[in-house]
């Protein structure tokens, strides 16, 4: 049977599944990992859509507007209009799957987020991924049991299979094979559902490093077009444990969390104070930096503490129960009755495989959707919409195939798993991905500047040169050098972008930044964003 590729079993590639399936395609689910210990399952404060269900008389229009906002107007206003248009069908979908929301009065109610003025975020408790997503796997059932979606779970991606300019199909691997060079290639066109760059930053990220950011630095290495390689998103709450920083939900703050430091031995709360509109709620960029330099002011001590010691009892049984389990187990403190120290760690990636408002790349055949991809969130995301962009994104990459033809339902040319004698790549090595990441957070992190930037530039091509490397080592530098030049060109601030030498947002910039491998260069431009159509 002709089947479409998806690579990656989370939210977007489990969409795209689905709604592949319901229009009769038949589509393999590639993964490194089974959806259930996908990325998706660690969001927890939920996701957004404007169904207006606490009287407030929101609408998709002010979704899109924050959206936008929020994103300081980098990202694609017509990508970003399908996205929250879509967003109610997308919530009222989840819900008719069977998703448990927290309801009241039998309708879903939503909760408060960042850069947000209304109520617009559907959850269920702080588990809304984890809750989200094994209601999806269960849908997807019902077409494994028809053969529509057929899963290849531990299988890795090594390549796309390319001629003439086009993606035919992908080369995978099967990690439990004996035969480490027994690699599997299938045919037909592809999604990328590969998630964002985590496993760039071990250690100082909340999500999981499985998502390793080799599918992009492999793809990229293919000529595929990178969009906003620079633009990474810190999340204010987090804490650090066993290696890496957990997440202390956003929701946390919705729900009335206060986030304070010690200023000559008073506590200060900084957000309410400086932002009186939006408080502790203001984007996540904003929230990052005022954190960062609090810690650094004279007065100041160098710790930052999340007070959810006023919330009630309801809010911490009805809403936020699992998070409170989660901080008593893994730090031994009860955030109800004691403040949480929390600071800042990597969290999302709003870069990523650059496509156009339907999710295509540059590569005819090539689709992506999800975190990998780049189009919705431009300079800084909003909390919420994060599941809402893999869902909405991986139907909307299934919806593009299906509407552009490409999928004849007959059987490709060549046969469809051809199994090759030619050896797969091996991973990175750990400590090669420890060095680089090392130099990736001296360059990319809250505060940047031309120094720092150049500085990073010049120790990645000094180990560059220390000896030869694999080829998925080589792609891994290439994908460094293109988010850390992307930071360089882009000589201003916004979002997650803050360059110190260039402290203001300029609107010569408004612009995507474009990362392109050429001739083994990466070379950064920028292309002018659209014009929103006319409703
Ligand atoms: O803080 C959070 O619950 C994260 C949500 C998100 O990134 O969308």
């Amino acid at each position: 049977m002709s089947r479409i590729n998806i690579i990656g079993a989370g939210l977007a590639g489990l969409s795209a599944a689905i709604e592949l399936a319901e229009n009769g395609i038949a589509s393999r689910l590639v993964s490194l990992q089974p959806s259930e210990r996908a990325q998706s399952v660690l969001a927890e404060g939920g996701i957004n859509g404007a169904i207006n269900t606490m009287g407030e008389n929101d609408e998709a229009e002010n979704h899109f507007n924050d959206t936008l906002k929020g994103g300081v107007f980098m990202a694609d206003p017509n990508a970003v209009e399908n996205l929250t248009y879509g967003a109610p069908e997308i919530i009222r979908w989840l819900e008719g799957i069977g998703v448990p929301f927290n309801m009241e009065n039998g309708d879903i109610i939503l909760r408060n987020f960042g850069g947000q003025k209304k109520k617009r975020t559907a959850y269920a408790r702080s588990s809304t991924g984890k809750i989200i997503m094994s209601a999806v796997i269960d849908e997807a059932r019902k077409y494994e049991a028809s053969g529509l979606i057929y899963r290849m779970p531990h299988h890795e991606f090594l390549r796309l299979i390319t001629e003439n300019g086009e993606c035919k199909g992908v080369r995978i691997h099967d990690c439990y094979s004996n035969d480490k060079n027994s690699v599997i290639d299938l045919y037909g066109p592809v999604i990328l559902c590969s998630g964002g760059l985590n496993g760039l930053f071990p250690g100082m990220t909340t999500g999981t490093t499985q998502n390793s950011g080799d599918v992009t630095a492999a793809v990229f290495s293919q000529g595929v077009l990178l969009g906003n390689p620079e633009m990474v998103q810190y999340h204010p709450t987090t804490i650090g444990i066993t290696g890496k920083r957990c997440l202390v939900t956003e929701a946390a703050r919705g729900e009335g969390g206060r986030l304070y430091i010690m200023r000559n031995g008073e506590k200060w709360y900084f957000m309410e104070e400086k932002y009186p509109e939006l408080k502790n709620l203001m984007p996540r960029d904003v929230v990052a930096r005022e954190m960062y330099f609090v810690r650094r002011r004279e007065d100041c001590e160098d710790k930052v503490y999340l007070d959810m010691t006023g919330l009630d009892g309801k809010v911490w049984s009805r809403k936020l129960s699992d998070l409170r389990e989660e901080l008593i187990k893994y730090l031994g403190e009860d955030p109800k009755t004691t403040p949480i120290n929390v600071k800042e760690g990597i969290h999302y990636f709003m870069g990523g495989i650059d496509t156009d408002e339907d999710h295509r790349t540059n590569l005819p055949g090539l689709f992506a959707a999800g975190e990998c991809t780049c189009q919705y969130h431009g300079a800084n995301r909003l909390g919420g919409n994060s599941m809402l962009g893999a869902i909405f994104g991986g139907k909307k990459a299934a919806r593009t195939i299906i509407s552009s033809g490409i999928y004849t339902g007959e059987d490709t040319a060549e046969p469809d798993e051809k199994i090759t004698a030619e050896p797969f790549s091996e991973p990175a090595s750990p400590i090669l991905i420890e060095r680089i990441s090392e130099i990736l957070l001296a360059g990319l992190g809250i505060v940047r500047n031309e120094e720092g930037l150049r500085k990073s530039l010049s120790e990645l091509e000094t180990l560059e040169s220390e000896r030869e490397y694999c080829q998925r080592e080589k792609s891994r530098f290439r994908l460094a050098e293109a988010m850390l030049r992307g930071a360089l060109e882009r000589r201003e601030s916004r979002g997650a972008h803050y360059r110190e030498d260039y402290p203001d947002k300029n609107e010569e910039y408004r612009k995507a930044t474009v990362a392109e491998l050429k001739g083994g260069r990466v070379n950064i431009s920028f292309r002018t964003l659209p014009e929103r159509r006319k409703k």
